[in-house]
């Protein structure tokens, strides 16, 4: 049963984050020890933002993040660069602007807790979920320093067995996880690789 005022979603609201979905990652970072300071960080789907200020916190005021989401998001702190944008429309052209804009040439991780808009209809759901992970998935061949990270949502079902082939390709470790804070009714599963091989 859904439950709006569960425990992670408590423990959120008193550590300073705005969605509980933070737990996710942070579980996945103490398994794998992604962050660190200094890093250069793009976050796909970063609204409301407990992604981003988790990992704005890890990197430090060295690092940078950059947000990118359909919605407005209200993070304050000085590694943290938003754009408001469809990512379905980023082209390797706007891609190269922004990161230009801020300074950077290459990220050490890319992150993606992009979800579409559900229509509770099985198949449909995971093939939307899909179609991000994919262009989440080009973002990161593109964008991605050799030896990097990805960190990446997607519904099982859909196209699920083929993202999680051409992460093996690209990367030389991957795993699928789910991590404790994901609803027990969801179909939401985590990808983890790094060790990028290069473009
Ligand atoms: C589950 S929320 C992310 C939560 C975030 N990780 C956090 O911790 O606050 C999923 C986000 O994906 C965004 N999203 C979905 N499709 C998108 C798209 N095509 N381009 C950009 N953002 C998208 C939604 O607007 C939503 O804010």
């Amino acid at each position: 049963m859904y439950q709006p005022q569960d425990f992670f979603f408590r423990k959120a609201k008193a550590e300073g984050y705005p969605a509980r979905s933070v737990y996710k990652l942070s579980e996945l970072d103490q398994k794998y020890n992604l962050f660190k300071p200094n890093q250069a960080i793009l976050d796909l789907g970063c609204a409301p933002g407990s992604w981003s200020i988790y990992i704005s916190r890890q990197i430090g005021p060295q690092g940078k993040i950059i947000g990118i989401d359909l919605k407005e998001t209200q993070i304050e702190a000085d590694n943290f660069f938003f754009f408001r944008a469809d990512v379905l429309e980023i082209d390797e052209e706007r891609l190269a602007t922004i990161m230009e804009e801020v300074g950077l040439d290459k990220f050490d991780g890319l992150v993606s807790d992009m979800a579409p808009s559900t229509s509770g209809i099985k198949g449909v759901d995971a093939g939307r979920s899909a179609i991000l992970a994919n262009q989440a998935l080009n973002i990161s061949r593109k964008t991605l320093k050799k030896g990097g990270f990805l960190v990446l949502k997607i519904l099982e079902g859909g196209e699920h067995q083929s993202i999680w082939r051409e992460t093996q390709r690209l990367f030389a470790k991957q795993k699928q996880i789910r991590p404790k804070a994901v609803r027990q009714n969801s179909r939401e599963i985590y990808i983890v690789a790094y060790g990028f091989k290069g473009a």
